[in-house]
């Protein structure tokens, strides 16, 4: 899928948007979304895997944004959401109940609840307790739990070990070993109706490979959990296609995905659900931060910018790399890094790279900005969190007002003793 973000005439444009003009009229540090980008995204990802005709929940944790997620909901899209405040979101935004599965290791008896009452379509279920502690609510309710439990097929997935989740040692999911006799123990407790099952294996992954091994793994108990239990119809893929970053990094085509792991699955007979998140719109945002200072250190130049790690924290956290472009094209490079004024050395954006010759006041953006970005972003340094603003075609609008210092006190006060 090419880029949303291109130059025309020198200037950097969102769709049919220059990205200078948006800067000027909403500001910066400022998130801007390309509407067609998400749609065309979720359309290629329905159409590779047309075959198995997916449920695709999309995974609110990566870009939770009404006017993102209204996009998909218009789409045909569910929510994959891991805490009441996303479901919440996601019926606000316009997605079905029974189009929601619920996610984590740690949903509370609250959550369980508004869940039950919203009557959503799955809870996937990460431990034996989780179970109990389902049944007795959805039991006090006289409501039912649909569940599907979370098994870890303990495969590699070659991705960054914070996003790595269905190997052995991480804490996702219950040991596939056991799965049978967990479903046994399932069966037996009142409220809960057995519906599915679910694997995630991790996030940004770029090969089509560990898919494939764990779907040939799970498919395995499927097939015997439907032979036990009538009503299991589900099997939940869980997430993580990868996205281009660098521009020499070959991204997991929707089409390779489905290769792998269609022919594993459609036998199966069962409801293949789905959970992508920054296949979607990972590659829709972009984060534009102004240039406040030139700095030149003895073998480097620091851009210091308007934006900062509570923005955007992924190269701190996961040595992740962004592409950082300039809003007015230039050949001209510097080399040197590209950080924000928070009082910390992990403040980075980019590191020791060669960068686009920018001067005081000039625009930059930061590339795939539209997963884990405001999703993840905090108050640090009492830094009042970003805009965000959605683009399609020449069309753009403000989808979510920058904070205010009001907003950074909000519920705050000093004991009157
Ligand atoms: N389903 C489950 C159960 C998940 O835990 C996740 C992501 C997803 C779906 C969506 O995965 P995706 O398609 O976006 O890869 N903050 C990290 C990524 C954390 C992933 C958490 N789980 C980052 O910025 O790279």
């Amino acid at each position: 899928m090419s880029s949303p973000f291109s130059y025309r005439g020198g200037q950097l444009f969102a769709e049919d948007v220059a990205v200078a003009s948006l800067a000027e009229q909403y500001g910066t540090p400022l998130f801007v979304y390309s509407r067609s980008h998400i749609r065309n995204q979720f359309r290629a990802l329905a159409a590779a895997l047309s075959d198995l005709k997916p449920l695709i929940c999309y995974a609110v944790k990566v870009n939770s944004n009404a006017a993102v997620m209204a996009t998909l909901a218009a789409e045909g899209a569910g929510a994959d959401v891991v805490s009441a405040g996303e479901l919440l979101r996601a019926r606000r935004a316009g997605i079905p109940a029974n189009r929601i599965s619920f996610a984590g290791v740690g949903k509370t008896e609250a959550e369980i609840e508004v869940a039950l009452k919203e009557d959503i379509l799955l809870f996937t279920v990460e431990s034996e307790p989780e179970l109990d502690r389902i049944s007795s609510c959805a039991t006090r309710l006289g409501r039912t739990g649909r569940i599907a439990i979370r098994v870890n097929p303990d495969v590699d997935p070659k991705t960054h070990k914070y996003i790595s989740t269905g190997k052995k040692e991480n804490k996702f999911g219950v040991d596939i070993q056991r799965a049978l006799q967990i479903y046994e123990r399932a069966a037996q407790l009142p409220g809960l109706e057995i519906a599915g099952l679910h694997m995630h294996i991790g996030s940004q992954i770029l090969d089509a490979q560990p898919y494939a091994e764990a779907a040939e793994k799970v498919a395995r108990v499927c097939s015997e959990l439907k032979a036990r239990y009538p009503t299991f119809r589900m099997l939940d893929i869980g997430g993580g296609i990868g996205i281009q970053y660098r521009p020499d990094q070959a991204p997991l085509l929707p089409t390779t995905f489905a290769s792998a792991v269609a022919p594993i699955l459609k036998p199966l007979g069962v409801q293949i659900l789905m959970e992508p998140g920054r296949v979607i719109v990972g590659n829709a945002g972009v984060l534009v931060t102004r240039v406040q200072y030139v700095k030149r250190g003895p073998s480097k130049q620091f851009l210091i910018v308007d934006a900062a790690m509570n923005d955007l924290i992924r190269p701190p956290l996961y040595q992740a790399h962004h592409e950082i472009g300039a809003v007015r094209e230039t050949s001209k490079t510097v080399f040197g890094d590209v950080v924000g004024p928070i009082c910390e050395s992990g403040d980075f954006f980019a590191l020791d790279r060669d960068l686009p010759a920018a001067q005081q006041g000039d625009l930059l953006v930061v590339h795939s900005a539209g997963a884990y970005a405001y999703t993840m972003a905090s108050n640090y340094n009492s830094r009042p969190r970003a805009a965000e603003v959605m683009v399609e075609g020449a069309r753009h609008e403000l989808v979510r007002e920058r904070e205010t210092f009001d907003d950074l006190v909000r519920g705050e006060h000093i004991p009157h003793w």
